[in-house]
């Protein structure tokens, strides 16, 4: 039987909420840049690298065309400057309902456990959150070329933990990872709304319900 080996986590809206602090930092450029946009339209910033952010914010403004590359990478600093400020804040208080416990439970059960992030903070994050230890591997946005949905930061977390892709889990908040980790032939487990992340082998509503034998049995069934 197939069996479950690692398990490779994003970041920001699985482990913390971090999503929702990318979220008010775009939208505050977004409406300094006169395109202010909702939670709907966010979910399309998921888990995408911050350019590609900016360049999905400026389409959905129609402005695509309006600013020079220099202004583009100023606009994209101002947003991590909002980020980072938010970010100072964080402690291990913030970890998410249960991942800890979920973690635990991973490692008890021999589970490796990797991180694969597409943030170039995901360090800074995890240090505040006093987790690295958890943590087998850790593969971040500095580290990626092409980021999700292109499967490049699953594989690669996998590889550093040598198993092999059919043997992985990857959970994710976001669209965009969701179709990595399929892309990276891993197990997929959608934290969030059943509908937005319905290309995920298994969804739960709430990081408190990430259990393993949940988890597992899914798994063995698929
Ligand atoms: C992802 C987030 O983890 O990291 C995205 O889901 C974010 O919202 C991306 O844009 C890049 O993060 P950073 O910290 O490098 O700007
Ligand atoms: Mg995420």
């Amino acid at each position: 039987m197939k069996e479950i080996k690692a398990i490779i986590f994003d970041l920001d809206g699985v482990i913390t909420d971090t999503a929702e602090y990318h979220y008010l930092a775009w939208k505050q450029l977004g409406e300094e840049l006169g395109i202010p946009f909702d939670r709907t339209f966010n979910e399309q910033l998921k888990g995408v690298s911050r350019m590609e952010s900016l360049e999905r914010i400026l389409a959905y403004g129609n402005k695509s065309n309006v600013y020079t590359m220099e202004e583009k990478e100023q606009f994209a600093e101002k947003k991590n400057e909002m980020y980072k400020q938010l970010i100072q804040k964080i402690t291990p208080k913030d970890l998410l309902p249960g991942i800890e416990n979920f973690m635990r439970e991973i490692k008890e059960n021999g589970i490796k456990i990797g991180l694969a992030s597409a943030s170039k903070n995901a360090f800074t994050v995890i240090e505040r959150l006093g987790v690295g230890h958890y943590f087998d591997t850790i593969v971040d946005a500095a580290t990626v070329k092409n980021s999700k949905p292109d499967p490049e930061v699953f594989l690669k977390a996998a590889d550093q933990l040598n198993v092999p892709y059919e043997n992985c889990v990857g959970v994710e908040d976001a669209q965009a990872g969701v179709e990595a980790i399929k892309r990276a032939g891993m197990f997929a487990v959608g934290v969030g709304n059943a509908e937005q992340l319905a290309r995920a082998d298994l969804v739960v509503s709430c990081t408190s319900d990430l259990k393993l034998d949940d988890i597992k049995r899914a798994f063995s069934e698929n």
